[in-house]
């Protein structure tokens, strides 16, 4: 198969009307974060037995069409001795990898981030192609502040997540670009919306320069949302704001805008996905979900570490899938929350 089919393959199963990708790709740090809010270690068994229980969870291809996974979930075996990325493509979820390397402090550029990972990167992907990942995620982040991000701080991470999809593409990986603008602060929804515009800007210019092709890659990016310390601000208008944004800034060529939760509730993502697709009027994307922690927290809580939970687990997840799935057609309320299918 050529690259280009290969890449065209992927995008088509993972790109519908109804499913999303669920982030379940976790650093080891993070996992600890989250398995120390529960009381349980972070151990490479305990993690094993999580991800497994995620990815077996029945039905769950009917809603979510990608996973994406941690290294070294990748190279992991269930109980049955079953790969975890063939587990998912079991029942029609496409396996891809997480391969930036995390952030740290952007020289130069006082308050800004830049992501690791690209030296080596095409070797990386060969190998993680081998043992099954068909896409991958890379992750730039931005705070707000007064002064961040700086114009230096847009342009270097932009060159980041365009040199990564760039060497993604010619190893016939479909790349999700991820650009986060992060929730914390106090600022208003406004500020949101000037910085996720010129961060999208000058992603694209980039994608652009770089020779990516929009049609064979995603974009993760945040929703526009008020700063966590501000007010909360209702769904309808978070729904404005981010197809203001996403209009002048995302080629109609990129076929699916996935986004991150980035520490809205299960709930509240849910919502404003659905407010969003009940606004989308003719937009040329879907416009789905690459959730990790509005898909995983409840399923995380049911769960507890105990064996005997895993079936509640499972049915959490499924539970926000599903209703995610609703979502991306504008067709979920609250109410439904309280109701078994
Ligand atoms: P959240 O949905 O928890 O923000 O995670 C998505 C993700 O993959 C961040 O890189």
């Amino acid at each position: 198969m050529s690259t280009q089919t290969e890449l065209q393959q992927t995008i088509e199963d993972l790109v519908d009307d109804k499913r999303g990708i669920l982030a379940a790709d976790e650093s080891s740090p993070t996992i600890k974060k989250r398995f120390d809010a529960i009381n349980v270690e972070s151990t490479e068994a305990n993690r094993l037995t999580y991800r497994s229980m995620l990815l077996s969870t029945p039905e769950l291809g009917k809603y979510i069409s990608g996973v994406i996974l941690f290294e070294e979930t990748l190279g992991q075996e269930s109980e049955q001795g079953k790969p975890l990325p063939e587990l998912a493509w079991q029942q029609g979820i496409v396996p891809g990898i997480k391969v930036d390397k995390g952030k740290g402090p952007l020289p130069g550029a006082a308050g800004d981030f830049i992501t690791y990972g690209l030296d080596g990167l095409a070797e990386r992907l060969h190998a993680y192609k081998l043992l099954g990942a068909r896409f991958a995620k890379w992750r730039e982040v931005y705070a707000i502040t007064a002064s961040n991000p700086t114009q230096l701080g847009l342009t270097a991470n932009a060159e980041m997540l365009a040199r990564y999809a760039a060497v993604c593409q010619e190893q016939g990986i479909v790349p999700i670009v991820e650009p986060e603008v992060l929730m914390d602060g106090d600022h208003e929804i406004d500020r949101c919306a000037e910085v996720t515009e010129q961060v999208l800007h000058a992603v694209f210019h980039a994608l652009h320069l770089h020779g990516v092709k929009l049609e064979h890659m995603l974009l993760k990016p945040n929703m526009v949302l008020p700063g966590k310390d501000c007010r909360r601000a209702p769904a309808d208008e978070v729904a404005e704001a981010t197809l203001i944004v996403l209009r002048r800034t995302v080629p109609a060529a990129v076929p699916s805008i996935n986004f991150l939760s980035g520490g809205q509730g299960p709930e509240e993502a849910t919502e404003n996905l659905n407010a969003i697709n009940q606004a989308r009027n003719h937009a040329p994307w879907q416009l789905s979900i690459s959730y990790g922690r509005a898909l995983q927290q409840p399923a995380l809580q049911a769960w507890g570490g105990k064996a005997e939970n895993l079936e509640a687990a499972q049915e959490a997840l499924l539970k926000r899938a599903r209703l995610n799935s609703l979502a991306r057609e504008g067709k979920y309320h609250p109410g439904m929350e309280t109701k078994t299918p």
